[in-house]
């Protein structure tokens, strides 16, 4: 039987994703080319805002309609699937619905399933169900490291707590040994992942996260190791130092603000005031070459326009090469949703808006800030919009288009930048 699987929310997902792909090829699956072709059609789900289980659930009731004629399954995974199994199944938007702790042992599940099994809701929260699971299959020249799992923050307005549980750190060793074996494997780009990698062996007495990097990093035949996503208030400035000592970790850090103003910071519980995460980004800048990425939430509960005007201010101050903009949206069962004085979604989309063109201004000129350098960039594929254009990423981050075919994917190239489009940098090739 043939299985497909798309991804929706972030990348643990998309770990996870690969995880349950190596899953289910050694329970004798095999990949579909598309979701048409597909018995089982499986759907990582995300729940971090309201719009991303709308789309889910739209995409869920199309599947099953879908595969009732073929009589294929349709099966809920990730995180929607650990939310709200129970209404999934019952709404008959899945045949299945697997939660995070048990979608990398999806391939025995779907097995019992097919024999008869009736047991259609999978949603413990039981450690040894996630145990050893830090990576899936590899993209031959990239490989996804999972280093924590779960978050314990419980910043007021998210989700990822109640659905992917409590930290859990993997063993250095086995972090380690999972790199050497990618690299023997050909692999030249590692991803550390967590949803605060700086609480990494908080909870196990394992060595905390800059000495992790560090060893990461001197594995031989990495040309570069990136490490997501980074909270302000565990931040240590060892990592800058660790940076600083080792050329292939990427000079791109990815430290989510949320909000400019102290007053919502501390309503958000995020533990640190503007001041603690400037002196972080001051030292960030005292690296010779630096991208910085942020996330930001506009119209948290009360957030009045002076708070707001904070938050541009932060933009403007910082400078970040790309942020990823929110307009809150109210979780079930987190503690901001009961708050008082939610916001008009008017008000809302209109501090999006302009948040947004003011980031996109500074992304600009960011971007228009590397014409006339010469960027190393790994090859991540054809461009979709032209088959001699290949794309990739730069040390910093920055998407980069530049001619090439299929046999470049997975390369370390230098292309020098001539110009920018949209939100990418085009360049030439360069020996
Ligand atoms: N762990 C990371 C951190 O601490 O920043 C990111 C977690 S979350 C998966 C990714 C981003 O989604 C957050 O940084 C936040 O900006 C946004 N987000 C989370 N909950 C949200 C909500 N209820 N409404 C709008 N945006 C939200
Ligand atoms: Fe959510 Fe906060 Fe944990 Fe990030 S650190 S996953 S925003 S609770
Ligand atoms: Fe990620 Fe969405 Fe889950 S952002 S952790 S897939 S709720």
């Amino acid at each position: 039987m043939h299985f497909f699987i798309e991804t929706f929310g972030c990348q643990m997902n998309k770990n996870d994703s690969l995880m349950m792909e190596a899953s289910l090829l050694s329970s004798g699956f095999a990949p579909a080319e598309n979701q048409n072709d597909a018995d089982i059609v499986i759907f990582n789900t995300c729940s971090v805002r309201d719009s991303a289980e709308r789309r889910a659930k739209g995409r869920l009731k199309e599947a099953m309609a879908q595969v009732r004629e073929r009589k294929g399954i349709v099966v809920a995974a990730g995180c929607m699937a650990q939310r709200i199994p129970e209404f999934l199944i019952n709404g008959k938007y899945c045949s299945i619905a697997i939660g995070t702790y048990q979608s990398p042992s999806i391939g025995k599940i779907i097995e019992n399933f097919l024999n008869g099994d009736k047991r259609r809701v999978f949603d413990s929260f039981d450690e040894n169900d996630y145990a050893g699971r830090i990576s899936g299959t590899t993209e031959s020249w990239h490989k996804w490291i999972t280093i924590t799992h779960g978050c314990e923050n419980f910043c007021t307005y998210c989700i990822v707590p109640y659905v992917r549980g409590k930290l859990i750190s993997a063993s250095s060793g086995e972090i380690l040994s999972s790199i050497k074996s990618a690299v023997d494997n050909g692999a030249i780009e590692i991803t550390l992942l967590g949803q605060n990698v700086n609480q990494y062996g908080q909870d196990n007495g394992e060595i905390p996260f800059y000495r992790l990097l560090d060893e990461s990093a001197k594995i031989k035949g990495i040309e570069r190791i990136n490490f997501l996503t980074s909270h302000p208030k565990d931040f240590d400035t060892n990592i800058i130092e660790v940076i600083k000592n080792n050329q292939n970790i990427s000079r791109s850090v990815h430290l989510p603000l949320q909000s400019g103003s102290d007053n919502i910071l501390k309503q958000m519980n995020r533990i640190y005031s503007f001041s603690d995460y400037m002196k972080i980004i001051d030292k960030i800048k005292e690296l010779p070459d630096f991208s910085i990425t942020t996330d930001l939430i506009v119209g948290f509960p009360g957030e009045t326009n002076e708070d707001f005007e904070e938050t541009i201010k932060a933009v403007r101050l910082v400078q970040y090469d790309e942020a990823f903009m929110y307009a809150y949206s109210p979780r079930e069962s987190t503690p901001a949703a009961s708050f008082k004085n939610h916001l008009d979604k008017k008000i809302k989309s209109e501090r999006l808006k302009l948040l947004i063109e003011t980031q996109r201004e500074i992304s600009a000129l960011k971007l228009k800030a590397r014409i006339g350098r010469t960027e190393s960039v790994i090859i991540e594929g054809i461009s979709r919009k032209n088959e001699n254009e290949v794309y990739g990423k730069s040390f910093l981050a920055h998407p980069v288009i530049t001619s090439g075919n299929s046999s470049d994917t997975g390369k370390l190239l230098n292309v020098k930048i001539d110009s920018v489009k949209g939100s990418a940098l085009i360049g030439s090739r360069s020996l």
